[in-house]
Formats: C-alpha cells, structure tokens, sequence
C-alpha cells in the first residue's frame, strides 16, 4: 500500500519507520531539507504535502493539531483526497488546561470528515506518546498493546490492518461519532504525561500504581 503522510514530526517518523517494510511511505513538509531529512532517517520517500496526499492510497494527517486543516489546504484541499483513507492521529488538547479545544462537542475528526467528503476518515494512533510508537516491540507486561480506533466503514479495515501492522492489536470503538471521547481520553493521557508519568504505562493502565493526579 503507498501511505503518504502530511508531516516529518515525531509522529511521522514514528509510524513510518514502522510501515516502511511492509509499505511504500512518503513524509512530507513546508520545509523541504527538514523533510528530506527525516525522511532519510526512517528510509522514507519525501516530499510536499501535495505530492503525498497525491501519492498515497491512505493520508495521515501529522502536522500539529493546529495545523491540520492548513496542512488539508497544502495537499490541495478536498479533492486530493478524494477516494482515500484519511487517519487523523491529532489531538485537539490545550496543553494547560488538559482539555479539548473542541467546543461544539463535535470532534476534530468529524471535522475533517465533514472538510473531506469524498474521503474515508478515522481516527488512530492519538492515545500513545510518541516513544510508544518508536517502540519496536508492541508489547507491554506481557501483553501486546491494544490501539483504539475509530472510522467509517470504508476506512476501517485498512486502519485496523495498518494498526496490526505496527505489531498492535486494532479495537475499533465505532463510528467517528465516538472520536470525540477518544480526544477527551487522549486529554487525560497528556496530563498524565505532563505530570511526568511514563509513557510506556499511561495508555493502557498496565502500570498498578498510577494514580490520578491532580
Ligand atoms: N508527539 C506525540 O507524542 C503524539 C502522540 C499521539 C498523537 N500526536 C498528535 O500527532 C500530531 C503530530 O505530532 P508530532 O509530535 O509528530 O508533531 P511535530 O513533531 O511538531 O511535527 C509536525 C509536522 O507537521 C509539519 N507541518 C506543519 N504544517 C504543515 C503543513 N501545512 N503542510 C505540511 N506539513 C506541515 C511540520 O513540518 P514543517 O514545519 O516542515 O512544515 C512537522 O514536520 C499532533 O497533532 C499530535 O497531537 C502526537
């Protein structure tokens, strides 16, 4: 499958360097040496957001949350995803307060969905910091780490195949109607990890003695 990514953060290198083998993966930026850059790293094509959306039969969105929709407007807006599977791994959290800047209690990924008509949308890959997905086992206490998820139904089997592919186990929650409360979850994860928890015990409570913090 050829995956073009629109970003060359952590996140992006994180998640090619684990599809890289199994697929064709393309990072992309506005700065190009940077992309270039951290698409060598993780032995990935780069390009501009165009050339990736344009590229991939599956679209990660992986700039910063708040660029999400200008990261849409690079890759040339509604019609260069049209037919494709769109994964939004963003987490709309306002990093002092730990909630969602999401105020209409609709969720970012309905958002984009609604940006994307012709697309097949989902949200994955948003409630595990990134050294989880640097990771190169997916398995934690002796327990291969689950990935929530949620999609329409066209998009869901290539998030939950791409997700087996990381080495996790896909959970689909629902429709995107149920990202909003994986936005709010990934809330309380980034206060955890704020709080200076590590990252490798937040999302899937495998460590007894976390306690909530205050
Ligand atoms: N970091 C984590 O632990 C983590 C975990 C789960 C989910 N997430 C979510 O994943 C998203 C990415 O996080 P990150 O840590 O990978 O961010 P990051 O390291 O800051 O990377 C953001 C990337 O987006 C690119 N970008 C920004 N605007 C763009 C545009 N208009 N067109 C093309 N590329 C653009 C930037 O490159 P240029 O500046 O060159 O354009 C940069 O490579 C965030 O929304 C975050 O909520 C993060």
């Amino acid at each position: 499958m050829k995956i073009g990514i629109i970003g060359a953060g952590g996140m992006a290198k994180a998640l090619a360097g684990k599809w890289r083998n199994a697929h064709q993966v393309m990072l992309s930026g506005r700065d190009l040496d940077k992309t270039k850059h951290a698409a060598d790293e993780v032995g990935a094509a780069h390009g501009t957001a165009a050339e990736a959306a344009a590229f991939g039969d599956v679209v990660v969105l992986a700039t910063r949350w708040q660029d999400v929709f200008s990261g849409i407007e690079s890759a040339g807006g509604a019609e260069a995803f049209a037919g494709k599977v769109v994964i939004d791994i963003n987490n709309p959290v306002d990093v002092e307060t730990f909630v969602t800047t999401r105020t209409d209690g609709r969720s970012l990924t309905e958002a984009i969905a609604d940006a994307l008509p012709g697309a097949h949308v989902g949200k994955a890959f948003n409630m595990a910091q990134v050294a989880v997905w640097e990771d190169q086992d997916m398995s934690y206490d002796g327990r291969q780490m689950v990935v929530l998820f949620t999609a329409d139904d066209g998009a869901a089997q290539v998030i939950s195949d791409l997700i087996s592919d990381v080495g996790a186990e896909p959970l689909r929650l629902g429709s995107n109607a149920h990202a909003y409360q994986l936005e709010a979850a990934a809330a309380i994860v980034i206060k955890f990890l704020f709080a200076g928890r590590d990252p490798k015990t937040i999302f899937n409570f495998i460590q007894p003695d976390v306690k909530p913090v205050n």
